[in-house]
Order: C-alpha cells, then structure tokens, then sequence
C-alpha cells in the first residue's frame, strides 16, 4: 500500500517560494486507478514525482508498505523505483538506440535477470499488448500507440506493485489511448495500483478514485467528475 502522509514541497526561488503541494495525506489503494486532475500549475506532476520518489518532499512521508522512501538516500530509493514502481510518460519515453524487445528488457538488465530470461518475458509481454509482430522494431518505425504499448511493457519488466503515468495518452488518437487506458485498468484489475495524471476527462469519469489538485491543495472535484465530495 502507498501512503503519502502531510506530504509538501516547497521550491525555494530567488523572487520568492512557491508552495507547490501543501500538505497532502491520502491512501493509494491497490487494485484501482486513481486520477489526479488540476488545472495546469496546481502540482499534479510535483506530487507524482514526490509519490514516486522522483524528487525529496520538504516535508511529511511516502510509505511503501510501511518503508519510508523520504528517509532513503537516492541510491536506496532508485532500487525501490527499479523493483516497485513502472513508468509511462506522456512523450513514451522510449530509448531510440534499442528495439522493442530490448527497451522492454533493460529495466530487467538492472536488476540482473539473465539474458535470455530478460528476452523470453520482454518477448511475452509485448505479444500481451498485441506487439507480438513488433519485437524487433525500433521505436522511429513504431506509431505512437505502439511505442505506448511497449513503455506499458517496459513499466511491467518488474512486475511493480504501482504504476505511475503521466498523461499517458497526451499524445495518442482516441482508439490508440483508449487501448492503452484499458491496459491500465487491466493492471489495476490484477491488483496493481495504478496512479495516472490526467486531462482527459473520459479516464476521469472511468477512474475508480479522483484527486482534484487546485494551488496545490485537495479540493472537491467538479460535479460533472459524479465522485462524492471530500468530507
Ligand atoms: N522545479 C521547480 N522549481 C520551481 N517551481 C516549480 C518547479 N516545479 C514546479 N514548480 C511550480 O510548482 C507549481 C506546481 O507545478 P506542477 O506540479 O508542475 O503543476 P502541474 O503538473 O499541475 O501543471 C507551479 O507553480 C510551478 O511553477
Ligand atoms: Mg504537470
């Protein structure tokens, strides 16, 4: 389970601070996908990147099944990242130099899995997300919802309990998002928890759980979202 306890972030700028979380307390639950929603600035990215221990709260913990990662140095934190977290991000995020299979393999790589066992599970998961024909394509020959699909399989390398994503369809058609949307929730359905920020508001509808971020701060989603008020 992941925690965020009176979490906050403030950058400290030469023409003054800025408050971009104020302190944030929630429960991530497993098997659901929660969606944080906000106008542009109010620190929906800052709190993922704090959440996924991407960047150092200036207060309040990240409890990973009760592991505080606030209180890991960086070395230790990108360890926990490697084994629990996956990523998607917005731009795929892809590394051009390597193919399919590879991209998906190198998280694996890190962790020290064996050769040929990093291939059989890259190769297994990209034919899951229909890419079974792409293994060896590099990512200038893919279209946009293929390179999604292979980050998707690259966020899985490691079979992480939480998978974080960025506007993961910021960039793709609506057929092509709304497979990669349904792979998301398929994950959540395995029990994962699934953590996405999001502009689109169909995801929002769909989401188990909504965030509402405004100046840094927990508010009550628009009614138009149909989630209960923040008590
Ligand atoms: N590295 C940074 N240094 C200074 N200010 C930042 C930094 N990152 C974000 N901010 C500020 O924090 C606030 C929240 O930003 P952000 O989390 O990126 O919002 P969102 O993702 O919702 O658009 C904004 O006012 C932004 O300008
Ligand atoms: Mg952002």
């Amino acid at each position: 389970m992941l925690r965020a306890q009176e979490l906050s972030k403030r950058y400290v700028l030469a023409s003054g601070t800025v408050q971009a979380l104020k302190p944030f307390s929630y429960d991530f639950s497993p098997a659901k996908v929660t969606a944080i929603l906000g106008p542009s600035g109010s620190g929906k990215s800052t709190l993922l990147n704090l959440l996924a221990g991407l960047d150092s709260p200036s207060s309040g913990s990240i409890l990973l099944d009760g592991n505080d990662l606030s209180q890991l140095n960086e070395s230790a934190r990108a360890e926990l990242r490697l084994k629990y977290f996956g990523f998607v991000f917005q731009s795929f995020n892809l590394i051009n130099i390597l193919n399919a299979w590879q991209n998906v393999a190198f998280p694996m790589g890190l962790t020290g899995l064996k050769q040929e066992k990093r291939k059989a599970r890259a190769f297994e998961l990209l034919s899951h997300f229909g890419l079974g024909e792409r293994l060896y394509h590099f990512p200038h020959k893919l279209s946009g919802g293929e390179r999604q699909r292979v980050a998707l399989a690259r966020a899985l390398a490691n079979n992480p309990e939480v998978i974080f994503a960025d506007e993961p369809t910021g960039n793709l058609d609506s057929k092509s998002g709304a497979m990669v949307l349904d792979a998301l929730f398929e994950l959540a359905a395995e029990g994962r928890t699934v953590i996405i920020v999001t502009h689109n508001l169909e995801l929002a509808k769909r989401a188990d759980e909504v965030i509402f971020l405004k100046d840094g701060e927990l508010t009550n989603a628009p009614v138009e979202l149909g989630q209960p008020a923040i008590p």
